[in-house]
């Protein structure tokens, strides 16, 4: 079986308990942080298109909306994530109950950019925005004193849109934008949701 290894500290509970069954099974990470974790395990680690298809792929989410519409992106590898949802045949999402929303918005949309003249694409994203009635400015994502680089080595803007009331309006927009990789808007691609809550599991569908 072929496994994809999300990001962040919920996918990191979950590569954990995967490495802890050693199981017989070759694995696609998301990010380089994971890809490290991951092997340190002793988990076979491949570069995506280097395996047959993956079958299942893990991973964490900043919100879960209406028909499972995902904000990722927080950790900043939400294009690997992308390019690895994309090659699954099935996408699983973890989270806490807290990132289960009515509308997605709340939490800033990670919009990856490229660094050549990313203040001018800035500009562009806000067109974008406000083409679909969200005044958000973005910020260029920064640690430490310097703009965030991704695995990529792109950089990421945060867009507090408040409410996205049109999460595919939105991601075509963003997605016209030259200079824009990509978006932490992930539609139709979560095939279900696991939410850990002081209940216990409760699993959510499209
Ligand atoms: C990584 O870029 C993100 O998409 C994460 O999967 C997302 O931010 C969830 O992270 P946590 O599990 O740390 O909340």
């Amino acid at each position: 079986m072929v496994v994809g290894l999300g990001t962040g500290s919920t996918a990191v509970w979950f590569v954990k308990a995967l490495a802890a069954r050693a199981l017989k099974i070759t694995c696609v990470a998301t990010s380089t942080a994971t890809a490290e974790l991951a092997t340190s395990l002793g988990m076979a680690v491949a570069e995506l298109g280097e395996t047959a298809e993956i079958d299942l792929t893990v991973d964490g989410a900043d919100e879960i909306g209406p028909g499972l519409s995902l904000i990722k992106g927080a950790g900043g590898a939400l294009l690997r994530e992308k390019l690895v949802w994309e090659a699954s045949r099935r996408c699983v999402v973890i989270a806490d109950a807290g990132k289960v929303v009515q509308t997605l918005g709340q939490f800033p949309l990670s919009i990856e950019v490229v660094a050549f003249g990313h203040k001018i694409t800035a500009l562009r994203i806000c067109d974008a925005l406000g083409e679909c009635d969200i005044g958000a400015a973005p910020r260029l994502r920064m640690k430490d004193g310097a703009p965030v680089r991704t695995d990529g080595g792109n950089l990421i803007y945060d867009a507090a849109c408040g409410r996205i009331e049109e999460p595919a309006a939105l991601a075509f927009a963003l997605k016209s934008v030259t200079g824009v990789v990509d978006h932490g808007l992930f539609l139709d691609l979560a095939d279900q949701a696991l939410i850990g809550g002081p209940d216990g599991v409760s699993r959510l569908e499209p």
